[in-house]
């Protein structure tokens, strides 16, 4: 829809452009003439107001705090769906039927295994890798391995590719986690669900039976569910860029991974579990607190504020109460958690927060439950990279599919020097 028109102002012209809207959300200027019309470009480094695709996946109201996937609130789906219900869901637009869940349950549990000599791969790797360069690795190579699913013109092979994904992944990081600490991998158990059979690869042995716990299962499909997609972040966009040149869906992937690793994005529930810690006791809170608001120290409260919801994150309200369950199912008594607890109220209340409309995100709480589930914290990352794959997937071939797809390669402001002669060496 086109109906109306942004009219701009320049060198005492005006220029009309067209305004389209959403189904829900803020109206976009449609800017895409605007070189050609004015020969000037826009400026928004980090993108905070550029609308960078048309998507149905996943929408954000940031100042009301909601997130929907396809129109359902994540609430809702973390508390009655399951994380291949939510897949099939990102990835073709409506819940399945019965059959469409079966039988694409059955598909991803058809996928699971590694290429045996993928595993040698691992080998190649320090024992103390960080989980997330080894994932970046190994996603990458896949593109080495299924060489019948890199044609992206193939709607079929696309599909396969994304199924090989999100099936691969657990297997992927479940290696990373047991080549770190020595033992040996564990091959997927395919009668589990895709969360039971991640946990007995990653805290199974081959020598003995293992049982996956009910309440941490359901604790990580909740996990996984919360962490499947979040529209337009730095990691999806990524991994559209990448896929914009026509780049294979195993490489965007890998693309992706390497963003998701940044402190500021994924790597901030590895970063607020070890903030934390290092708190250690309420009574050290004030002075986290004060160097949160100082401007000269770079500190910040990690798992605190977002570029989007200006609002408490519905994820991390799940997330705290998944916290209670798993802290109470497994007799954890974590002093991080009572500081979490306590940081997060103190903060709520302090006028610096208040004012900047800082609230807790997912990655406040969940390094709390992953750290009690037994995992370490250099896994964290890997975990939402594992449960983001779906989404950055769906969010691929939604591009792929766009008639209006181009290669997506930005402008600049340049401030650099003008045009000037090459000198020699020995005349500088
Ligand atoms: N602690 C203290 N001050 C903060 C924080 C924080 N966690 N976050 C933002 N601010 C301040 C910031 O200093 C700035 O102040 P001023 O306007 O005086 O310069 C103001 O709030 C706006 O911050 P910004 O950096 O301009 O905002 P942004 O939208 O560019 O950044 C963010 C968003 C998530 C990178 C940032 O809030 C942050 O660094 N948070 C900590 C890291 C974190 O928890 N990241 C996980 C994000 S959720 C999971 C995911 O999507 O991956």
């Amino acid at each position: 829809m086109a109906d109306d028109q942004a009219t701009l102002s320049l060198g005492g012209k005006d220029q009309g452009f067209p305004v389209r809207h959403g189904s829900v959300g803020p109206d976009v200027i449609d800017i895409r003439k605007l070189y050609a019309q004015t020969g000037a470009f826009t400026y928004d480094p980090g993108f905070t107001s550029t609308a960078a695709c048309e998507s149905a996946i996943t929408y954000i109201d940031g100042d009301e705090g909601i997130l929907l996937h396809r129109g359902y609130p994540i609430d809702q789906l973390a508390e009655k769906s399951t994380f291949m219900e939510v897949s099939y869901l990102l990835l073709n637009g409506e819940l399945p039927s019965k059959g469409e869940l079966e039988r694409f349950t059955y598909t991803i549990s058809r996928h699971t295994m590694l290429h045996e000599q993928l595993s040698t791969f691992y080998r190649g790797f320090r024992r103390d890798a960080h989980p997330m360069a080894i994932m970046c690795g190994v996603v990458g190579a896949l593109s080495a391995f299924y060489h019948d699913s890199t044609d992206i013109t193939d709607p079929q092979q696309r599909m396969i590719a994304s199924h090989r994904l999100i099936a691969k992944m657990p297997t992927i990081a479940a290696m990373a986690y047991k080549y770190s600490i020595g033992q040996p991998f564990v091959y997927p158990q395919n009668s589990l669900t895709y969360t039971g059979n991640f946990l007995r690869m990653t805290f199974g042995v081959p020598a003995e039976p293992y049982e996956v716990n009910p309440v941490v299962e359901q604790a990580m499909r909740t996990i996984f569910i919360l962490h499947a997609d979040h529209e337009q972040n730095a990691s999806t966009s990524t991994v559209r860029l990448a896929g914009s040149s026509g780049a294979n869906p195993f490489a965007c992937i890998a693309a992706g991974i390497a963003c998701l690793w940044g402190p500021a994005h994924g790597g901030a529930n590895e970063a607020a579990l070890n903030m934390l810690r290092e708190i250690g006791r309420p009574e050290r809170i004030p002075e986290f607190i004060a160097r949160a608001k100082d401007k000269d120290d770079p500190f910040r409260l990690m798992g605190f504020g977002h570029r989007v919801y200006k609002n408490y994150d519905p994820r991390a309200k799940v997330m705290q109460k998944i916290a209670e369950q798993v802290l109470g199912e497994l007799g954890v008594d974590d002093p991080v958690f009572d500081v979490a607890r306590e940081l997060e109220q103190i903060a709520l209340h302090d006028d610096y927060f208040i004012e900047k409309k800082l609230y807790p995100n997912v990655d406040f709480y969940s390094g709390v439950v992953l750290s009690a589930i037994g995992f370490p914290t250099s896994m964290f990352t890997a975990l939402f990279a594992l449960a983001r794959t779906v989404g950055w997937v769906a969010q691929w071939n939604e591009m792929i599919s766009d008639p209006e797809q181009k290669i997506g390669r930005p402008r600049q402001l340049y401030t650099g020097a003008t045009q000037r002669d090459y000198v020699p060496v020995e005349q500088r």
